[in-house]
């Protein structure tokens, strides 16, 4: 299988890049970067070789990656503008590549020949609606300019297959977990920085906030298992890839407690901050039926994701090195 993977200088696309660069199903994996720096870095990590080639392209400039699509049988498309405040504060920029740059992949993949293509979305499509946990039968309502631009995304990729590709939608919950181009300041990671440098963790709104935390590894094995010509018959449909155990704030911050004393490290502080008046609070968490059904379930528990977390983060702290 040859595989173009946009967005991989991204957390998902790299670590998906180095699971798919040893995969014996996978003959290769055409990378869309989109700077040079980026370039560099991701080449000192995941060297150029038979299997991984890098081009330096961007989603809304198909002249610089067409050609390479003529070389693939499927299109994973993980690029995107994330982060639910970044796109608040840039909705031109999240409408130019979440919609636009999907837009333009999609056609120039379908001018190519490419005859699938996996689409990387998000729980943000389903908003906060009180319909939960979410189904994939559930109507999205995106509540989010990042979540109505990721929604956007999808209805242009179920196009596909009226022009004879298929198509498949992952809805990933929110990722966390050691790998390359770890975001520090996802909650997980925050936490984990915060407890080995013996700073409190701040509790906001109570902890009643309720996550779903998928580990970045499972998000790959996800993929992988989707790509696996055994799970043929699963397109042209949409899975929610989550943990099937989303957990408040406040639990997640004690669980946080109770590794470090498991792991002989200073047990942090939680500090609470009230809720403001009238706030609801955001109740997150996918329905995992459909994804097992299919025969998949992830295999990082919680409590390996973030023991693994403390100790990446220790060693970090007694090296003094930073992480990125
Ligand atoms: N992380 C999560 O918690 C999460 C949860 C649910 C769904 N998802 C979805 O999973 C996918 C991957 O997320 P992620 O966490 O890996 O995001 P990320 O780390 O922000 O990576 C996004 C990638 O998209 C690339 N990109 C942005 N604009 C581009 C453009 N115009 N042309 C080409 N590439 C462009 C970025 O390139 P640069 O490196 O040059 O910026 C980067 O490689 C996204 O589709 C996201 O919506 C993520």
């Amino acid at each position: 299988m040859k595989v173009f993977l946009t967005g991989a200088s991204g957390y998902l696309g790299s670590n998906l890049v180095l699971a798919l660069s040893r995969s014996p199903d996978v003959a290769k994996v055409i990378c869309l970067v989109r700077t040079r720096e980026k370039l560099s870095f991701l080449r000192g990590v995941l060297p150029e070789g038979t299997i991984v080639q890098y081009v330096v392209g961007d989603l809304n400039d198909p002249a610089t990656y067409r050609v390479y699509l003529e070389d693939a049988d499927v299109v994973v498309h993980a690029a995107a503008v994330r982060g639910i405040e970044f796109c608040e504060s840039h909705p031109d920029e999240a409408e130019q590549v979440n919609v636009c740059g999907t837009r333009k992949l999609l056609e120039a993949a379908l001018q190519s020949g490419a005859k699938r293509i996996l689409y990387c979305s998000s729980q943000a499509v389903y908003g906060a609606e009180d319909q939960r946990p979410y189904r994939e039968d559930c109507t999205p309502h995106p509540d989010t300019v990042y979540g109505r631009t990721k929604y956007r995304g999808e209805l242009i990729v179920r196009e596909a297959r009226q022009k004879g590709m298929q198509f498949l939608i992952l809805r990933f919950s929110r990722l966390y977990g050691f790998g390359i181009f770890m975001r520090e300041e996802e909650l997980p990671h925050r936490f984990a920085r915060y407890a080995v440098s013996g700073v409190f963790l701040p509790v906001y709104h109570n902890g009643e906030d309720v996550v779903d935390l998928l580990h970045i590894r499972d998000a790959v094995a996800s993929i992988e298992f989707f790509l696996h010509p055994a799970r043929n018959h699963c397109w042209n449909d949409i899975y929610n890839v989550g943990s099937g155990n989303p957990l408040s704030v406040l639990s997640l911050a004690s669980l946080y407690q109770e590794l470090c004393k498991k792991l002989g490290l200073k047990v942090p502080a939680l500090r609470t901050f009230p809720s403001s008046p009238g706030r609801k609070p955001k109740i997150l968490g996918l329905d995992v039926t459909k994804l097992k059904e299919a025969g998949w379930t992830p295999a990082v528990s919680l409590e390996e994701g973030i023991r693994e977390l403390l100790l990446v983060y220790q060693k970090a702290q007694e090296q003094r090195f930073p992480l990125r």
